[in-house]
């Protein structure tokens, strides 16, 4: 089965961004620390017309750290500025200002040597949709912008939101489309939700997830679901089916007969994965 991808949305999307990048100095890109290659648009090289960048692993707190810090060091030898957050809670969102700086300490310098005062720096925050966005946003800004833009009466405009002195945020995200002509990655994103489970098949994306555990993660997958034994050959599609069994069988997923019902195994077991149940896992790593 091939996944649409749909050129128009891309077009918009790009056009939409390059009108904002008239308007900041830095872009700040947010990707998913458990896979920061699929979660990004392969044409934000692009998109960004070499605009000053940092890149935000975001969702650290799910993704497993080693490789997390395997892709800080990738994306830093690439010549980024990278550092892994959590927008939910914060954790190392308050490094994100002095990271701009960083970026742009010639183009200060430069200013300060002219005796201009430089004005605080103007970032937009670009990522695909659901890897953290809106989170971030609120969480830079203290506040939740959303919920004031709702209020009756109050035209939302494009806004810029005030982080300490020495920055502005746009209040909207430029939203960008992972390109999943590549099977893998559209089930890497619909094991995480990032995208709608109508696109692919259920049952395809837990017999992908179980694949994938069960060679890298299998200790907490067999622990969660009581599972003993673990598949001798991973390119055996019916012993990755026996794992989803003994799953179903241990969720009481059964149809009569005794069958197990591989349909409610694989939500239940994708529904308990996104839920962090599974511990910290990484998709896909940079070596
Ligand atoms: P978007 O604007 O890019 O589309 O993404 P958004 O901020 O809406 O975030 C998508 C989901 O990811 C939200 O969960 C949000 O809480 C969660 N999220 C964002 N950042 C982090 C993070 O650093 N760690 C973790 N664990 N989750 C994060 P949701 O289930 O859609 O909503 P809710 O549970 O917050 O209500």
């Amino acid at each position: 089965m091939t996944i649409q991808w749909f050129p128009g949305h891309m077009t918009r999307a790009r056009r939409q961004i390059q009108e904002k990048l008239k308007l900041i100095d830095v872009a700040i890109e947010l990707v998913d620390a458990r896979l920061p290659l699929s979660s990004r648009n392969p044409m934000i090289d692009d998109i960004l017309q070499g605009k000053p960048r940092m890149i935000l692993l975001n969702k650290a707190d799910l993704a497993d750290p080693a490789v997390t810090r395997e892709w800080i060091d990738y994306f830093k030898q690439e010549g980024y500025a990278a550092v892994a957050i959590d927008a939910s809670t914060g954790q190392g969102v308050k490094e994100i200002p002095a990271m701009a700086r960083e970026l742009l300490q010639d183009k200060i310098e430069k200013q300060l040597a002219k005796g201009v005062n430089p004005r605080a720096i103007r970032a937009l925050i670009v990522g695909i949709p659901n890897v953290g966005k809106s989170t971030l946003i609120n969480r830079m800004a203290g506040r939740n912008i959303a919920a004031t833009g709702d209020r009756p009466g109050i035209t939302k405009g494009q806004q810029w939101i005030k982080v300490g002195s020495e920055m502005e945020l746009l209040d909207t995200p430029g939203i960008l489309w992972p390109k999943f002509e590549d099977q893998n990655v559209g089930y890497r994103l619909a094991m995480t939700g990032a995208i709608r489970e109508e696109i692919l098949n259920i049952e395809d994306i837990a017999f992908f997830a179980v694949k994938y555990l069960a060679k890298y993660y299998w200790e907490p997958l067999a622990e969660r679901f009581e599972l003993e034994e673990a598949p001798q050959d991973f390119e055996n599609p019916d012993e990755i089916v026996a794992v989803m069994e003994a799953v179903g069988r241990k969720r009481g997923c059964l149809v009569s007969g005794g069958r197990v019902d591989l349909e409610k195994a694989s939500s239940v077991l994708l529904r308990e994965l996104r839920a962090g149940k599974l511990g910290r896992y990484s998709l896909e790593s940079p070596y």
